[in-house]
């Protein structure tokens, strides 16, 4: 069978899949990764024999994403604010709505005194690793209750050449005496009550403890803003990602717990994204 012929074959069967909309670049992603080629060798070899343990392992691949598997797990491979970043079952594959997180981080870091800053929940390390890349002269923490998570985060601080502390952990517990200038998170935020109206491939795949806190998705912020409070200078920001319909009970927790200047900044379809406040009253 021609290499061509083997896409298209894959790209038919993924089509009866849960995305027949993205069936094709999906069929040609997962080749490319298998050959590592780029799109011209398909263009320019795509009459080329395909055979053998490639043809095998592909097949193996595609009928892993027919079952609902993310690509990003299938390939081990994902790219965060321009960089790249390895990703296993382990961490929440980062999303393209938390480089509003990062951009609003950069914003506030390079213009006031947040030369400590430290990222709560950090997975594959996205943000953290991010904003080392981008703030050489801030120093980053990042913390996880998942070992595991922390195991993939390192590696990828290693993988793009930025010195993050990483510390195994609740919350901010395991920085309860130190000072920051920013607190940062992507929290877990999914209401219980969603969780049958997830897609499969974020339900069945995809780390519960990334995802849930408890029936209104509330729970962590609810125990993440006091501890903010505390290791925040005066100056000091928090910038939390939120999920769609929380900000208003975000923001009140935020002012129940003595923050001010409370600012929602929205996604580029317009939704409440991010919340900023800050510790003191300027
Ligand atoms: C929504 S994911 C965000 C991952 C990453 N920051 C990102 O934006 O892609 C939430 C992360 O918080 C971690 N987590 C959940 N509960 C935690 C807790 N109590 N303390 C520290 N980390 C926690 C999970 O293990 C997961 O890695």
């Amino acid at each position: 069978m021609q290499i061509r012929e083997a896409l298209e074959l894959a790209a038919a069967r993924l089509r009866g899949g849960p995305h027949p909309d993205r069936a094709r670049r999906d069929a040609e992603w997962l080749l490319l990764q298998i050959t590592g080629k780029n799109r011209a060798w398909l263009v320019a070899q795509g009459d080329e024999e395909f055979g053998g343990c490639t043809a095998v392992r592909y097949a193996s691949l595609v009928e892993r994403r027919l079952a609902g598997e993310p690509i990003q797990y299938i390939t081990g491979e994902v790219e965060f604010y321009g960089l790249p970043f390895r990703v296993t079952p382990d961490v929440l594959i980062p999303r393209p709505e938390t480089e509003h997180l990062v951009e609003a981080a950069i914003a506030i870091a390079r213009g006031s005194e947040a030369a400590r800053i430290v990222d709560v929940g950090t997975g594959s390390g996205a943000i953290a690793i991010a904003l080392a890349h981008h703030l050489t002269s801030h120093r980053l923490t990042a913390t996880d209750l998942s070992e595991a998570a922390l195991a993939v985060a390192r590696d990828n601080a290693q993988r793009n050449g930025v010195s993050v502390r990483f510390l195994h952990g609740d919350l901010l517990g395991p920085v309860a005496d130190e000072s920051f200038g920013l607190v940062i998170s992507n929290p877990p935020y999914v209401p219980e009550i969603d969780r049958p109206s997830l897609s499969v491939e974020v339900r069945d795949y995809e780390p519960s403890t990334a995802l849930f806190a408890g029936p209104e998705g509330l729970d962590v912020y609810r125990r993440l803003i006091p501890q903010a409070f505390r290791v925040l200078n005066p100056r000091g920001h928090i910038l939390l990602e939120i999920g769609y319909g929380q900000a208003d009970a975000v923001r009140a927790l935020l002012e129940g717990y003595g923050f001010f200047s409370v600012r929602v900044l929205p996604d580029l379809q317009g939704i409440p994204r991010v919340l900023d406040a800050m510790r003191g009253k300027d």
